[in-house]
């Protein structure tokens, strides 16, 4: 053998030591959690073959407690480039088998390296955590790295899409890394999330709560809304990003790739034409009526559990990818408030910042009133929405299927909001409020001051047919021009699609500006 061949020799064996991270009992430990180790879960998620690591040579540099005698090349993270798809990626997998994953000041560069070289070629970073957080041996350094990954979570913010996958730990400051990203994702009972564990909690507030209860992946994607997805298995997780990044350009100087459907453009759906009910207070299923616009009825939802009367996810119409926004009347008759408001306003933005135009159903009786909500300042958290729709210049097309009242139809991708194609179906009523509302309003007096119950009834039901008569429709609006037209809504599909393509080569600038200061 060959000096050289001895050379190639312990290179390969010092790749397959690293590769093995805190060694095969650590690796048992981790199965048995029923958690993949972190280069597995990579495989699973790369394209075969794909995947090139960067820096598994890199070591810690602390000599504190010992440190300085226990070294595993690549530390606890592992780290580089690959394709899902056929499209380049970046991505960073903390190996919790490796000092349970904490971050160390080179773990840390390590995740900086990837998140600038994918910064710099415009590619997407993917960060799988599974974490003690900081690294209680290298103090202030710890710190000061996840300073640097927060800081570079915020320069790659609207330039390249950012997911984080948490598939174990995430606990303390470390969690602003992810909440800094554009989507983040949870494995249902392996992983959680939260500022301050359960002992901390009890020392401080007397709560008793276990870590599932305080941070979840339950808890986020429910109540929280921190989390967009959750999985039931990392399997599961990683198909679901899959999945995600199909309807994703690259950067933001590009457009979402095309996905061809053999979907027919000009496809009627009958069903919609009578998909909403004759009595305004009942619901219908708006699931049904996004899945009869997209291609091939394919809808990814975001944010599923979460302030579920609003509806927000993606899909393609005529192969193009877009956001769709819809409220839904089935859930809190589909009214806006504080969490449907941020919500949508995020998913709003990140479309916009991503090219990516917006398709927004309305149905919407108006923002939800009471204590409750204007103490959480639902005035802010609706100007959001309010905010996002009207800055957003990517194309935006609105279809009014049922209400658009007051505030709310301002709100919802308006003509005024700079909405560019605005469609109504027939059965639309766009209007300041509906008709019982604006009857008691405008003639409570006059109906109260008639002594004759069955009297009052019936100037109030004149008044009614009255007002819904010349509110209560959408050829006002289409009358003064507020929206494109009336469309039977059998022929949605061929004309939203028809409208994308239209607007495909849309240019719109807002005024130049440092930066803008939205009602956070
Ligand atoms: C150094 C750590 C560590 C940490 C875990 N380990 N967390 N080492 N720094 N933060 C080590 C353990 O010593 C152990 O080493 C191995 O990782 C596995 O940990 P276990 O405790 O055996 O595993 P498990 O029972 O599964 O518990 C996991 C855990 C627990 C819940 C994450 O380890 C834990 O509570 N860790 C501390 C969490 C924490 O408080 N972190 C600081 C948060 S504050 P051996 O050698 O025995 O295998 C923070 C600030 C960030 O992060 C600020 C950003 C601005």
């Amino acid at each position: 053998m060959s000096i050289q061949d001895d050379k190639i020799k312990a290179l390969v064996e010092r790749r397959q030591s690293a590769s093995k991270g805190g060694g095969d009992k650590r690796i048992e430990a981790q199965h048995a959690k029923g958690k993949l180790t972190a280069r597995e879960r990579l495989e699973l998620l790369l394209d075969p073959g794909s995947f090139e690591e960067f820096d598994m040579f890199v070591r810690h540099r602390c000599t504190n407690f010992g440190m300085e005698a226990v070294h595993t090349d690549g530390d606890g993270v592992v780290t580089g480039q690959g394709t899902i798809g056929g499209r380049l990626v970046f991505v960073f997998a903390q190996d919790f088998t490796v000092n349970g994953g904490s971050l160390s000041k080179t773990m840390s560069e390590k995740i900086c390296k990837i998140m600038d070289t994918a910064v710099k070629v415009g590619a997407p970073v993917i960060g799988l955590n599974d974490s003690g957080g900081a690294r209680i041996q290298e103090g202030i350094d710890a710190l000061a790295g996840y300073g640097e990954i927060f800081e570079r979570n915020i320069l790659c913010s609207g330039v390249i899409p950012q997911i984080s996958m948490i598939m174990g730990p995430c606990a303390g400051g470390a969690v602003y890394s992810p909440a800094l990203t554009d989507f983040t994702l949870m494995v249902d009972k392996t992983s959680y999330m939260f500022l301050t564990g359960p002992a901390v909690v009890k020392s401080v507030t007397g709560e008793e709560v276990t870590q599932e209860e305080l941070g979840g992946a339950n808890v986020h994607s429910t109540k929280s809304g921190v989390a967009h997805f959750s999985a039931e298995s990392e399997e599961d997780a990683i198909a679901k990003i899959k999945k995600l990044l199909s309807f994703l350009p690259q950067n933001n100087l590009e457009e979402a790739p095309l996905r061809p459907t053999t979907d027919p453009i000009n496809r009627a759906e009958d069903y919609l034409n009578s998909v909403i009910p004759d009595n305004p207070n009942k619901a219908y299923d708006m699931y049904g009526v996004i899945n009869s616009i997209v291609d091939d009825g394919d809808f990814l939802e975001v944010h599923r559990n979460f302030a579920r009367n609003i509806i927000v996810g993606f899909a393609h119409v005529g192969g193009r990818s877009v956001g769709v926004v819809a409220n839904q009347p089935g859930v809190l008759a589909g009214v806006l408030d504080i969490n449907a408001s941020r919500k949508a306003a995020r998913f709003v933005r990140f479309c916009d910042a991503f090219n990516i135009p917006l398709l927004t159903l309305v149905d919407v009786p108006g923002f939800l009133c009471g204590t409750q909500q204007e103490y959480g300042a639902i005035i802010s958290n609706g100007a959001k929405l309010l905010y996002a729709y009207g800055e957003a210049t990517v194309p935006k097309v609105t279809v009014t299927l049922r209400k658009s009242y007051g505030g709310a139809h301002i709100v919802m991708s308006c003509k005024q909001l700079r909405g560019d194609i605005n469609y109504a179906w027939p059965s639309a009523n766009i209007a300041v409020m509906g008709a019982e509302g604006a009857v008691g309003i405008l003639y409570g007096k006059e109906i109260k001051a008639e002594p004759d119950p069955a009297k009052q009834a019936a100037i109030a039901e004149e008044k009614k047919s009255e007002y819904n008569e010349l509110f209560c429709n959408p050829y006002q609006a289409a009358e003064k021009g507020y929206i494109e037209d009336v469309i039977e809504p059998r022929n949605t599909r061929f004309r939203v699609i028809r409208a994308f393509e239209v607007l495909a080569g849309k240019r719109q600038d807002i005024p130049a500006k440092k930066h803008d200061n939205m009602p956070l």
